[in-house]
């Protein structure tokens, strides 16, 4: 079993990022606490702030890995690039939102990864990557 978790645009910043929104642990921290539990799992982590690097990636892994958890980020709202490379690649994608999207800016409600993606997890922090990476598994 082979997952990569990606995160775009200013995820990297998590633990520092608005606190009140995204939660004071960094995605550092997270990754060692997943890895941990989920030792016998391979788990890799790709971040990065530019389009081009996410779908590069997504091409990269999108034929041989078992399955992709996307935080696209801001990019979920305007990347039609990053959609339509889920649609080209063959590993099944799961979109996480660390917020719940739905109860914030409008702007935040359009998605241009949930209609490509097998399925989407929204609001429940942290624990959406986790609950990702189980439906996965289990
Ligand atoms: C986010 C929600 C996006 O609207 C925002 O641009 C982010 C993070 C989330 O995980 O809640 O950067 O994807």
């Amino acid at each position: 079993m082979k997952l990569i978790i990606i995160n775009g645009p200013n995820l990297n910043l998590l633990g520092t990022r608005e606190p009140e929104v995204y939660g004071s642990l960094s995605f550092v921290e997270f990754m060692a606490e997943l890895k941990e539990k989920y030792s016998t799992i391979s788990i890799d982590y790709f971040q990065s702030n530019i389009e081009g690097e996410l779908i590069d990636k997504l091409h990269e892994v999108g034929f041989d890995y078992d399955g992709i958890i996307l935080n696209a980020a801001a990019y979920t709202h305007t990347s039609i690039g990053i959609g339509d490379a889920i649609k080209a690649i063959k590993t099944p994608v799961i979109e996480v939102h660390i917020s719940n999207v739905y109860s914030r800016e409008e702007f935040r409600h359009i998605s241009y990864i949930a209609p490509n993606a097998k399925g989407v997890i929204i609001g429940l922090g942290l624990k959406g990557y986790e609950l990702a990476l189980q439906s996965f598994v289990l």
